[in-house]
């Protein structure tokens, strides 16, 4: 298991800005990081050209929105919101690093208020978490949502209500 820098806790409050095409080379380095990888459906190492055409793709598409989290002036994670026929379905990573001291949970949780102000109503938003991704299941269910569902390998988080300020 990775250490955990508890004592090492964010003390200022996170920023979040939409991702822009100049965040595609941290975002891609951070997807193809092993941390971040081993916790994803598809654990495979993207190429660059897959990721250039896979973000570009992502950035101008109506129905995904993407922030970038901002800590003391760096990039400190990014998370994804797309819609889908019921709602919408969560995807986040922190930039390696930097887990283990706040920064998913704050990112989960500013992140889901900032996308429910930008893209409308409440709708149940959906995370898909490895059963042995508990560092990713505490920070979900800190940030208000709540366990639902599982298949095989994952368990299925929803968001019942509106997550707290962050
Ligand atoms: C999962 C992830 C988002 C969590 O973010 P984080 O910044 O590391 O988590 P936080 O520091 O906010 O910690 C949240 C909670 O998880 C706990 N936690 C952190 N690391 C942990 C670990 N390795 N094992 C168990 N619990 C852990 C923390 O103690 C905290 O709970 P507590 O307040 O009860 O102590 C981040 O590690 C990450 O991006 N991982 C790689 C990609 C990924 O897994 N994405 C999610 C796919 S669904």
């Amino acid at each position: 298991m990775r250490k955990r820098h508890t004592m090492n806790q964010v003390t200022e409050p996170m920023l979040l800005r939409p991702a822009e095409k100049n965040d595609m080379r941290a975002v891609f380095e951070w997807r193809n990081h092993p941390d971040s990888r081993k916790n994803f459906g598809n654990s495979e190492e993207i190429d660059w050209p897959s990721h250039q055409k896979w973000f570009t793709k992502k950035l101008a598409e109506e129905s995904t929105r993407i922030y970038i989290g901002i800590y003391k002036d760096d990039r400190a994670g990014i998370i994804r919101f797309e819609k889908t026929e019921k709602g919408a379905e969560v995807s986040v990573n922190v930039r390696p690093g930097y887990s283990g001291r706040g920064i998913g949970t704050m990112l989960i949780r500013k992140g889901t208020s900032t996308y429910l102000s930008d893209a409308g109503p409440l709708k149940p938003v959906v995370a898909r978490i490895n059963k042995d991704n508990h560092a990713s299941q505490r920070s979900f269910e800190k940030s208000g949502y709540v366990k639902v569902g599982e298949d095989k390998n994952q368990y299925i988080y929803s968001l019942e209500k509106p997550a707290k300020k962050p």
